[in-house]
């Protein structure tokens, strides 16, 4: 099983940025934690602030792995263009989110990817990810 987690703009930030809503911990800190854990999973993790990068990342992905894990973070919001990607693609998305966008401003209740993710996991912190690892299992 090869997984891809995929990251959007400021992911690149966690443990410093806004540590009340997105945890103290780095993104890197926590892939080793999944790492040794699914250990049986051969699972990769890219970031990008670049819309268009986020794009290619998940068109690439289609041949290499057998699912994405996708925080497109603000472009959940507003893009079309990764939804696009997202809908055009064979292998399954599972779209995660760190914080409950639903209990957030109303500009985060909207997105442009859920329609054609497999599920969407949210508002369980960094966990969130590791929820949608087992989705895979
Ligand atoms: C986020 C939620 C988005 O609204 C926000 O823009 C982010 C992170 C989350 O993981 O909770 O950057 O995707």
């Amino acid at each position: 099983m090869k997984l891809r987690i995929i990251n959007g703009p400021n992911l690149n930030l966690l443990g410093k940025r806004e540590p009340e809503i997105y945890g103290g911990k780095s993104f890197e800190d926590y892939f080793k934690d999944l790492q040794i854990k699914y250990n049986h999973i051969e699972l990769s993790y890219v970031q990008s602030n670049i819309e268009g990068e986020l794009i290619t990342h998940i068109q690439d992905a289609d041949t290499m792995y057998d699912g994405i894990i996708l925080n497109a973070a603000a472009y959940t919001h507003t893009s079309v263009g990764i939804g696009d990607a997202v809908g055009a693609i064979e292998i399954p998305v599972i779209e995660v989110h760190i914080s409950n966008t639903f209990g957030r401003e109303e500009f985060r209740h909207q997105s442009y990817i859920s329609k054609y993710a497999k599920g969407v996991i949210l508002g369980f912190g960094l966990q969130s990810y590791d929820l949608a690892i087992q989705s895979f299992l």
